[in-house]
């Protein structure tokens, strides 16, 4: 029996660009100006990269993409290798060659597509990889008490079988980082979906203790 799975056509590179543009690929704009904000000259590190399409809207930075799929990094080095690099690795095994050398890491819609024990690592490995006053910043689809029963089912169609709620999100950040902000958002799209932003700091001072996590909700 022939059975076709709609979200096979994501694993292409065109497939998943495609369908981003279709549901409101403008949404990287409003991320990137209200909570990424990078700056021309940063060390930016994206871990789960994709085929790199969020580099079209990065400013002139010092780019790192790495993602364990070779077919979207093989798109990635033919679009943007000339604004940065990118590795096939998978976040599993993943080592800081730089340690504190980043001013931004990004995990686009990566966290829930791993699970509690990959997300730790990922988290911490996030941290040392930052300077001082560093950031990480986080995208994923989330569960809400009230949400549309659109969106709940679309989170559950996802191929990240970890989605979490805001809670879920905020305890593994938490874990490893001294600051962690975290947002609700259901207007990115223009399908009825559910994001969770997190940014998450490494704090300048060194040996203060860990701040507990500032949860903030934005209103929309
Ligand atoms: C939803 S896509 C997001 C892609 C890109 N960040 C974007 O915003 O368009 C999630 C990406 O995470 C990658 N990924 C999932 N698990 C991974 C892992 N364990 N290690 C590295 N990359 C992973 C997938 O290959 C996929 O490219």
């Amino acid at each position: 029996m022939f059975l076709f799975d709609a979200r096979n056509v994501l694993k292409l590179p065109i497939g998943y660009r495609t369908f981003i543009r279709a549901i409101g690929g403008g949404y990287r704009t409003v991320y990137l100006r209200d909570y990424v904000r990078p700056l021309a000259g940063q060390r930016v590190l994206d871990i789960g990269c994709g085929p790199g399409d969020v580099v079209a809207y990065l400013p002139a930075v010092d780019y790192v993409g790495i993602d364990m799929d070779e077919r979207y990094i093989r798109a990635a080095r033919s679009r943007f290798g000339g604004r940065g690099e990118f590795r096939c690795q998978s976040v599993a095994g993943l080592v800081v060659d730089e340690p504190g050398s980043y001013d931004l890491v990004m995990a686009n819609g990566l966290l829930h597509h791993l699970n509690d024990q990959q997300a730790t690592q990922l988290l911490s490995m996030a941290y040392r990889a930052l300077k001082p006053g560093g950031r990480l910043v986080t995208f994923d689809g989330c569960y809400v008490p009230g949400q549309s029963r659109l969106a709940r089912w679309l989170l559950y169609l996802d191929r990240g079988r970890y989605v979490r709620d805001s809670q879920g999100y905020v305890a593994l950040a938490g874990a490893a980082f001294d600051h962690v902000r975290s947002h609700v958002r259901h207007d990115l799209l223009r399908i009825p979906y559910t994001h969770h932003i997190m940014v998450c700091t490494r704090l300048r001072t060194v040996g203060r203790g860990r701040v507990h996590p500032e949860v903030t909700t934005a209103k929309v």
